[in-house]
């Protein structure tokens, strides 16, 4: 008998067919799961099983793999403990809806015209309002010529955009050094989540984590706070709001409209927005910052096309699409690390992949993406950065779903357009404005949390002349 995941109603695959399996023994250090697994996928094949703690989990990585696995027609969404565990904040909001919650379908299609190439346009001057924010920000640092943390920093920005253009709301990040406690709330509640997924303590011992369950009580209830502020806030203004609040808003009261969300629901899509918003770019653009400071003749190229596409000014909507090379330095980053390292496909009937590997109705297993970007698809040196992978010949030259930053099918991101409008356009931005000098002596430490971050990368800005 395999496992059943009641709520939703799928399995684990069943007992090993011919997946080589990797027990407790090497132990899991629960900081580094990802790249612990990246490295395991190079030794142990397209497709292998792992116990994480007690528990089974079926990583998919090879190209062939990946691809059956995201044919729509055999496979769906799946949230896998560490997503599933998120829907304790989350609820049925977009991220974490099941497949069958009907929220997820009216939420999908009442927001996702928002979310086309088109409605970025509407978004484009918050994004370079923002974007003014950090650069008055980082120009104060150059005049101290003080370093300062990337990831940081990044985050105030990507919190920042998403406040604004989706819910008119700051959160005046630049305002403060420090981190601003929803992130800081946020990233202690996700961690919380993730952790408490893996880790099945018996009641009796659960007295001992009395402080973590009281720091998550305290996390949970200042992200509730943040979310009745908003609402509050858009009640007591007056104005014409176009933003995702406001089409949630409008449609509640339309009594016809067959996607209106119940109050309680909106409250989760809002969190929704404000998590998935803003972590993903925030390590994006953070990662794309690492490689462009120490890669000095890609750092080159690029500030020779923004000079040769901006000139001086300040970037007009159409002009951001036409830098190609920043948006390989994008893609590329992406490809390396995957801000969203993994997700989950269930089999929707008995099927077989790979080299024979038998899925049942319900079955799943997790996509790791950090691996899948490192098939030999990607040439003998796919732990290289190199832009160039994104020219469109090598592109068209690569098989179809190598490449899933953004998830696929469905449930890919539905703000994936607006991502890329905002990296590019900030990156863009920085490559005008400064010079970034970075740390020789740093080597590349990644954080995992609900996505992945470069830690305690720094660099210190020098406004160019
Ligand atoms: C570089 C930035 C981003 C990356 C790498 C990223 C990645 C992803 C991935 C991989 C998924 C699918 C997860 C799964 O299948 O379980 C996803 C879903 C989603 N993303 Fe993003 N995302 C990014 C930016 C954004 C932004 C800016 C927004 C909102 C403004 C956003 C909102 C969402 C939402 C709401 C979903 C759930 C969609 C659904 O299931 O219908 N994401 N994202």
């Amino acid at each position: 008998m395999s496992t059943r995941f009641a709520a939703q109603g799928y399995s684990l695959p069943h007992p090993p067919h011919r997946l080589p399996v990797l027990g407790d023994i090497v132990g899991v250090d629960p900081r580094t799961p990802i790249q612990d697994s990246t490295a395991l996928a190079a030794r142990l094949g397209p497709m292998f099983e792992r116990q994480i703690l007690g528990r089974r989990f079926v990583f998919a990585s090879g190209a062939d793999v990946v691809g059956e696995l995201c044919d729509e027609k055999r496979f769906e969404k799946f949230l896998p403990p560490g997503v599933e565990s998120l829907r304790d904040i989350g609820a049925d909001g977009l991220f974490t809806a099941y497949n069958h919650e009907p929220n997820w379908r009216r939420a999908h299609d009442l927001l996702r015209p928002a979310f086309t190439a088109g409605a970025m346009r509407g978004y484009h001057r918050i994004m370079v309002e923002v974007a003014d924010d950090l650069i008055e920000h980082w120009e104060r640092l150059s005049r101290n010529s003080s370093p300062t943390d990337v990831s940081s920093d990044m985050t105030k920005l990507t919190l920042e955009t998403i406040g604004r253009t989706g819910f008119s709301y700051s959160f005046d990040s630049f305002a403060s050094v420090e981190t601003h406690p929803f992130v800081s709330a946020m990233v202690g509640a996700l961690t919380y989540n993730q952790r408490r997924s893996l880790l099945s303590v018996p009641a009796f011992a659960r007295p001992l984590f009395a402080r973590s369950d009281r720091r998550y009580s305290r996390n949970k209830q200042y992200l509730a706070e943040v979310l009745a502020d908003v609402v509050r806030t858009r009640r007591q203004s007056t104005g014409d709001f176009t933003d995702l609040l406001q089409i949630m808003m409008d449609a509640a009261r339309d009594v016809d409209n067959p996607n209106a969300l119940s109050e309680a629901n909106i409250g989760y899509q809002i969190l929704t927005f404000l998590i998935a918003g803003h972590e993903t770019t925030s390590g994006a653009l953070s990662f794309a910052l690492y490689y462009l400071a120490t890669h000095p003749e890609v750092f080159e190229r690029a500030r020779a096309e923004v000079d040769e596409v901006w000139g001086t000014g300040s970037p007009e909507f159409g002009q951001v699409p036409k830098l190609r090379y920043v948006r390989r330095v994008l893609d590329e980053s992406l490809r390396l690390w995957p801000t969203v390292p993994a997700f989950g496909r269930a089999a929707r009937a008995q099927t077989v992949i790979g080299d024979g590997y038998r899925m049942d109705a319900g079955d799943w297993a997790v996509v790791l993406v950090t691996a899948l970007h490192r098939d030999p698809v990607w040439g003998d040196h796919p732990g290289e950065f190199d832009p160039d992978n994104f020219l469109p010949e090598r592109i068209k030259a690569r098989p179809a779903h190598v490449y899933k930053p953004f998830g696929t099918g469905e449930r890919a991101c539905i703000g994936r357009q607006f991502a890329i409008h905002e990296a590019v356009l900030v990156l863009g931005t920085i490559l005008q404005r400064f010079d970034l000098r970075a740390d020789p002596s740093y080597r590349l430490r990644i954080q995992e949390r609900l996505t992945m971050m470069p830690s305690e990368f720094r660099v210190t800005p020098s406004t160019r002349r």
